[in-house]
């Protein structure tokens, strides 16, 4: 059923060869490139020379199948979206996924519309697609770009292979707030690791030639602030100074721009009184006009409609209005689009060159998937049955998961004169305990594409496989996390989770496997469904009993190993404070016990160092190492910047996590102590694996602009390498500091290197004190 729709040949008269000024967002990009950019645009002006006006307007509207929502259901029917699907005037579908449903949908436009322009299909494909990988935020704990990068490549490779050409991800918000759910789907509190982790998975999914059939359109959302809500409250309202939006929020949309991201989202939310989707400074001037990015941006899910109830527009029509004027080229479910535009043209609100604009737009990422030489391309049966949730994917994401890992804490328990892990094969008896402990479906993590309910390998199963033969392991879950409101397996996306508080019967049945056991493993932390889209807590410690079963068991067995499992950083003081052992697991995905076994094993060594604080408790959020000294940085005394009951420090602050082996660092060294403003300075340090065995280490480079024209954070993070060193080993790393490592948007709103004194260190963690200084002329 491959069928030719080169729509452009059929009127060469009005081809018009157009040369674009913005051809490509990618400042690296090829001759070659740009010829077949150059040669997409003659087709993209082709074919808008075509198009009527509601086919136009048709290209901006973007429609959900109503089987899978994930916003406010729409009162519109089916029916009324077939029409409109057969007439040409859908551009877009989201969540319609399968080979058949894709087929079936895309033919109602291929069949019957005039100009047969074909749908592209998103969906949120945010860590995998049926296999799952661990949440966005474990991922980035890997700090390892390559098996970012590559665990969206084997997404792409699924969603494609169900028909599905483009995904919402990666979300690239930069959050500081342990609260808002949604810290879960980022990379964590810091924008230079956001952007390099973005920037990996944007050329996982993508790959070096977007129109293949198994690489897919990424999107860089949501556009801009949505991960600083006020309060930790997901959509809130967002004030951020504009030079800090600078610093702080757009670096990662940045360097999705420049990495030829297809498209972008913006957001729910509004930034000192604008909402971000009827922000023309964001979207027409800075994202299409300043950094010259020629993808599409989609609004957010009735982002649209909603700004009626933000009290910025008066009616649908006025939203609209705003949101095209502002640069917002497609509208997600919120039927303004078609309803308004018309009106609006005749009325000279809007220009159609903007409506053009919009469409070429469009156009473009489709010419670029290749949707106009085959608008089924993505539809084969074969590569759906074939390269989905197989081995080797399984494989990756069992990879990626053991390098998702944290070792929190590891202290050496007195009885035992050693620390707890890594578990010897021969250890006697394991008390594998805990709500989680044989949880196959948490795991999994909140946005699961199509991840089967309950089909993540739990930890007992991990533990039971890897353990040895004579090991005696005693589950007992000991109580229920959540007490149960929906049927297993029914989407829990949009219900509100209840915690089990009362019913403890299962506790004195742990207590007494803790008792049997040389060693426990208690899995406790979040249900998936506690993070994610609208999951904002105020309390951010174990819920329902988890804390009750942890006293409980701690008080019978003091070798405890807390297997963590979560989406946000949690208050874990209690537990920081007496267990000896804490290991971060995250939501792992579809793998999570068989990579929990081989770090607590010791066949892996862990690797991963967190990229968000976690607190003492929730009061400090929003809580994020590169904050400012204010004017009375000690916390020592009553009259600082501190908190008079708790510190005001993170407890496992960013960049931290610890190794099976030890490593150590030599001072830095520079080859300068002065740089110009244009000119570079080498900075080395020598790492060295002090311990009995191989391991890798994150090796991160800070600095410290002392003063600037604006206030400078106290620490950022600016360069790291992870590095393999064999027991024993050791090398010298190298750091070139540069006009792109130490420029910041100044007063002069520019993106400018000030000269004078800065400080750089170099070590394991954003705690680290080894240092040196240089000076900028
Ligand atoms: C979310 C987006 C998502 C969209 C489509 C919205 O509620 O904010 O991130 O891509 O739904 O599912």
């Amino acid at each position: 059923m491959k069928k030719i729709y080169l729509l452009f040949l059929i009127l060469p008269s009005i081809l018009i060869f157009q040369s674009c000024n913005n051809t490509s967002s990618n400042a690296k990009a090829t001759k070659n490139d740009l010829n077949q950019d150059a040669n997409i645009e003659r087709k993209v002006d082709s074919v808008l020379a075509l198009m009527n006006l509601n086919e136009k307007i048709g290209q901006m509207v973007q429609y959900a199948a109503s089987w899978d929502v994930t916003g406010p259901a729409s009162s519109e029917g089916n029916k009324f979206k077939e029409e409109k699907l057969k007439k040409g005037e859908v551009g877009s579908m989201l969540n319609v996924t399968s080979v058949k449903a894709v087929r079936e949908a895309q033919k109602l436009v291929m069949d019957n519309s005039r100009l047969k322009i074909p749908l592209i299909f998103g969906y949120d494909v945010i860590h995998g697609y049926e296999t799952i990988f661990p949440i966005p935020l474990g991922e980035s704990a890997s700090w390892d770009l390559e098996i970012i990068r590559k665990s969206a490549e084997v997404a792409a490779i699924e969603t494609s292979a169900a028909g599905v050409q483009w995904t919402f991800a990666p979300m690239v918000d930069v959050s500081r707030d342990a609260r808002w759910g949604r810290i879960m789907e980022g990379a964590g509190e810091d924008p230079y690791l956001s952007s390099k982790i973005g920037v990996a998975r944007i050329n996982g999914f993508q790959g070096d030639d977007l129109s293949k059939n198994n690489t897919i359109a990424a999107c860089a959302k949501h556009f801009a602030g949505y991960g600083f809500g006020e309060a930790g409250r997901d959509y809130n309202t967002v004030n951020i100074g504009e030079h800090e939006l600078h610093n702080a929020v757009l670096p990662p949309f940045k360097a999705a721009a420049e990495a030829g991201v297809a498209t972008f989202m913006n957001s729910f939310n509004e930034i000192d009184g604008i909402p971000a989707t009827a922000s023309k400074k964001l979207q027409r001037d800075l994202l299409k006009g300043e950094w010259a990015w020629n993808g599409f941006v989609v609004s957010d899910w009735g982002s649209i409609a909603e700004m009626i109830a933000h009290g910025y527009a008066k009616d649908k029509k006025h939203a609209a209005e705003l949101a095209l004027n502002a640069g917002s080229d497609m509208d997600m479910e919120s039927y303004a689009y078609e309803a308004e535009l018309e009106k609006l043209l005749e009325e000279n609100k809007v220009k159609l060159s903007d409506i053009d604009d919009a469409v070429k737009r469009i156009l473009r990422v489709k010419f670029q998937l290749g949707l106009f030489d085959d608008p089924y391309k993505y539809c084969d049966e074969e590569r759906e049955k074939n390269e989905i949730y197989t081995k080797e994917h399984l494989e990756i994401a069992r990879d990626v998961a053991k390098k998702s890992i944290v070792l929190l804490k590891n202290d050496t328990v007195k009885t035992k004169k050693s620390a707890l892990l890594p578990l010897s094969k021969s250890v006697k008896s394991i008390a594998v305990i805990g709500p989680l402990a044989d949880d196959k479906d948490t795991p999994l993590g909140n946005w699961r594409g199509k991840g089967k309910y309950n089909s993540a390998v739990s930890l007992l199963e991990g533990v039971k496989a890897a353990a040895g033969d004579d090991t005696k392991i005693y589950y007992e879950k000991g109580i229920e996390l959540t007490s149960k409101t929906v049927a297993p397996g029914e989407n829990q996306f949009l219900h509100l989770m209840e915690f089990n508080t009362t019913d403890r019967s299962g506790i004195s049945a742990a207590v007494n496997a803790a008792k049997k056991a040389d060693i426990v493993l208690l899995a406790i932390g979040e249900n998936a469904f506690q993070t994610g889209e609208g999951r904002s807590q105020t309390k951010i410690g174990f819920a329902g009993l988890q804390q009750e079963l942890l006293e409980a068991v701690y008080a019978v067995n003091k070798n405890v190993v807390i297997v963590l499992m979560n989406g946000r950083p949690m208050d874990i003081t209690w537990a920081a404070e007496n267990v000896p052992t804490i290991l971060e697991c995250w939501h792992l995905g579809s793998q999570s016990g068989f990579a929990i076994a081989d770090v607590l094993f010791g066949d892996y060594n862990p690797s991963g160092k967190l990229p968000v604080s976690f607190p003492y408790n929730v009061g400090q959020e929003p809580l994020y190492y590169n904050q400012k000294s204010t004017g009375r940085p000690m916390s020592t005394q009553v009259t600082y910047s501190g908190y008079n009951d708790a510190p005001k420090v993170a407890l496992y602050p960013f960049g931290h996590g610890l190794s099976y082996t030890n490593f150590s660092y030599g001072n830095v060294s520079l080859d300068k102590a002065e740089m110009a403003k244009d000119g570079e300075i080498q900075v080395s340090v020598n790492v060295t694996n002090n311990g009995t065995r191989d391991g890798e280490e994150v090796v991160q480079l800070y600095i410290r602009d002392l003063v600037g024209s604006l206030t400078r954070p106290i620490k950022e993070l600016k360069g790291f390498e992870k590095i393999m060193l064999k027991a024993g080993e050791s090398k010298v790393i190298n750091f070139t500091i540069d006009t792109e490592t130490l420029q910041f948007y100044t007063a002069n709103n520019k993106w400018e290197v000030e000269p004078g004194d800065f400080n750089v260190w170099i070590g394991g963690s954003s705690t680290t004190k080894n240092m040196a200084e240089f000076v900028v002329n």
